[in-house]
C-alpha cells in the first residue's frame, strides 16, 4: 500500500452517525512552534542535550547569558527549540553533536580566539557568512515556526525570513551597529536580491541596480524594520533609543517609534540565571540566603580579602568594579578621577576597591593604586568567574557608573548577593535601582554623569555603611529577599514566551 491510499475504516468505527461525527470532531493537537535562536554568543549549557558533553563557551558579554537562560529556560518548560551560531572551533574543541544545535561552518571564525575581532572588517564578514549559513542551511533544514535573532551579527535574518514567511523577533542588546553594500553582502554568498526590498538603506533608494554598489544597507535597522516584533533589553532603554538620547543609535529612531506604534517593540529586562545566588554557589567561601546575610557576607568578605590580597578587616566597605573596563560605556573614567579622594577620604572606615575586570582602563587603576601605594585598598584583578562570584559574596556594593545601559546584569547579580548597586540612571540600571529608602528602594542612583555625580552616591553608600547593623542588616535582606522575585529567570523567560505565542498562535506546548 502507498503511503497515499488511505486504510479502510475498522467495522467499529462505520458504527457513527454523521450527528456524532459532528459533535466529536478527531482532536488532533496543533504542533508546538518551533523556535530557533539565531546567536553570535552562547554560554556553557547542558540543555541541548549534546552527546558530547556541554555545548562549549563562545561568550563576549551579556549577551551569551542572556541567550542560554532563554535556551534553557524554553528546554525545562518543553518547548521545541533549536539554536544557530557560529562554529568557533578555537572555543568549542570537543566535537559538539546535538540534534538542536546548528553550528555555521566557515573559515572566518573557525580560528578566532574570541567571538568578537579587533578588526570590524573581519567582524562584518563573519557575521555575514554565518547568515549566509543560516539563510541557506539552517532555516529550511529546521524549518522553524519562529526565528528570534540577537544584535547586528544577525540583523539581516529577520528580512530574509519574511520572504520565507517565518515570524521572526529581533531583540536589540547593545547599541554597535554594521553597515554593507549589497554587493558586499552579495559576495559573502548572500542572496539579498530575494530580500532587498525588506532592508533599510542610508537613504531612500529607487531601484535594486541603483543602490546595489553604492547605497549600504543598515543592519540593525533593517531587522528592526523586517522582524514581526522587537525588544531591547530594558524598558528604559527602547525609549531613550527612541527619544534619539544616545546618538549612536540615531538611525533607529524612526523604525523603532514606527515598531512600538504599531504594539510591537518592548522591552523585556533580563536576569541573572539561576546558579548566580549565594544560596547556590559552590564556588564562594561561605553560601548563604536572604537570612543568614550578616554571617555569609563576613566570611566572604575575609575570604575576598585574601583571594586578592587586600589587607583582612572584617569591619571595611568594599566596592566592587564587575564590568569591562571599557571607557565608552561602563564609565570606569568616572572612578578613575575620585579613586585616590574616595579611598583616601575614608581611611577611617578601612575603604578597599576591588576590580576583576579586563580591558583598555586596567593600566590607568594600577598606576593609581601603585603610585600612592594603596595595593592593600585596591585590588586591580583580571577576569575570572570565579573570583567574580566570591566578589559579589564578599563586597558591600557593586559599582556601574555606565555612560548608558541597555539593561546589565552585575546590578542584579549584586542585589541577589546583598551587594547593593551605585548606578548611574540610565537604561536597564533605571528600571532596576531604585534609591534606598526606610523600607523601600535597593542602591545608590546618580543622575549627572561625572565624577561629582557618582562621588555622591558613594557617599550615600558610606552613610548606610556606617548605620547600625541593626538598622542595615534587614535592608540587605530585604533587597536580596525582593529582587530574588523581581527578577527571577522565570519572570523574564515568560515574557519571551508570550511573545513567541502571540507570534505562533499557538501555545508553546
Ligand atoms: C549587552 C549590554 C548589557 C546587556 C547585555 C545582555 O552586553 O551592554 O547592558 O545586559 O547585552 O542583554
Amino acid at each position: 500500500m502507498s503511503i497515499l491510499e488511505t486504510r479502510v475504516q475498522p467495522a467499529a468505527e462505520s458504527f457513527r452517525t454523521a450527528e456524532q461525527e459532528k459533535v466529536a470532531p478527531v482532536k488532533r493537537r496543533a504542533r508546538r512552534p518551533r523556535i530557533l535562536i539565531v546567536t553570535p554568543e552562547l554560554n556553557s549549557t547542558n540543555s541541548l542535550k549534546v552527546r558530547s558533553g556541554r555545548v562549549p563557551c563562545a561568550k563576549a558579554g551579556g549577551l551569551a547569558d542572556a541567550c542560554t537562560l532563554l535556551v534553557d529556560s524554553l528546554s525545562e518548560a518543553g518547548a521545541d527549540v533549536h539554536v544557530t551560531m557560529p562554529h568557533f572551533r578555537n572555543l568549542c574543541r570537543e566535537p559538539v553533536i546535538s540534534r538542536r544545535l546548528h553550528l555555521c561552518e566557515d573559515r572566518e571564525f573557525y580560528y578566532r580566539r574570541s567571538v568578537y575581532d579587533g578588526d570590524a572588517n573581519a567582524n562584518r564578514r563573519a557575521a555575514l557568512v554565518f547568515q549566509r549559513d543560516v539563510i541557506q542551511h539552517v532555516i529550511p533544514q529546521v524549518r522553524p515556526d519562529i526565528v528570534h535573532c540577537h544584535d547586528w551579527m544577525t540583523a539581516l535574518v529577520p528580512a530574509a525570513a519574511r520572504k520565507m514567511g517565518i515570524k521572526s523577533l529581533f531583540t536589540v542588546h547593545n547599541l554597535h551597529d554594521e553597515r554593507a553594500t549589497l554587493a558586499e553582502i552579495e559576495d559573502r554568498g548572500i542572496d539579498a536580491a530575494g530580500f532587498w526590498d525588506e532592508l533599510y538603506f542610508d537613504r531612500y533608494p529607487t531601484s535594486y541596480y541603483e543602490c546595489r554598489d553604492s547605497v549600504p544597507v543598515s543592519f540593525m535597522p533593517s531587522a528592526i524594520h523586517a522582524a514581526d516584533q522587537v525588544n531591547t533589553v530594558s524598558t528604559s532603554f527602547l525609549y531613550e533609543m527612541m527619544e534619539g538620547k544616545h546618538p549612536a543609535a540615531w538611525n533607529l529612531i524612526d523604525v523603532l517609534r514606527a515598531k512600538f506604534s504599531v504594539g510591537s517593540a518592548s522591552g523585556i529586562v533580563n536576569a541573572p540565571s539561576g546558579n548566580w545566588h549565594p544560596s547556590a554557589d559552590p564556588f564562594i567561601a561561605k553560601r548563604y540566603d536572604c537570612d543568614s546575610q550578616q554571617a555569609g557576607k563576613l566570611a566572604n568578605k575575609l575570604a575576598l580579602q585574601r583571594a586578592c590580597g587586600l589587607e583582612e578587616d572584617a569591619e571595611a566597605p568594599i566596592l566592587f568594579w564587575p564590568s569591562r573596563l571599557d571607557p565608552v560605556q561602563k564609565g570606569c573614567q568616572l572612578l578613575a578621577d575620585i579613586l585616590y579622594r574616595i579611598v583616601s577620604d575614608y581611611t577611617a572606615l578601612g575603604l578597599q576597591v576591588v576590580f576583576v575586570a579586563d580591558g583598555p582602563f586596567r593600566p590607568y587603576f594600577e598606576q593609581i593604586a601603585d603610585f600612592h601605594g594603596l595595593r592593600h585598598r585596591i585590588a586591580i584583578c583580571g577576569f575570572n568567574e570565579n573570583l567574580s562570584r566570591q566578589a559579589f559574596a564578599g563586597s558591600d556594593f557593586v559599582l556601574m557608573p555606565s555612560a548608558y545601559e541597555p539593561c546589565g546584569l552585575a546590578q542584579l547579580v549584586g542585589l541577589n548577593y546583598g551587594s547593593l548597586p551605585i548606578v548611574h540612571r540610565t537604561g536597564g540600571l533605571n528600571d532596576t535601582v531604585r534609591p534606598l529608602g526606610q523600607d523601600r528602594g535597593n542602591g545608590f542612583v546618580f543622575e549627572t554623569h561625572d565624577a561629582n555625580g557618582l562621588r555622591w552616591a558613594i557617599d550615600q553608600a558610606m552613610q548606610f555603611f556606617i548605620r547600625s547593623a541593626d538598622e542595615r542588616n534587614p535592608q540587605i535582606s530585604r533587597v536580596m529577599r525582593e529582587s530574588a522575585k523581581e527578577f527571577s529567570p522565570d519572570r523574564a523567560a515568560r515574557s519571551y514566551f508570550e511573545i513567541y505565542e502571540k507570534l505562533a498562535g499557538r501555545s508553546l506546548y
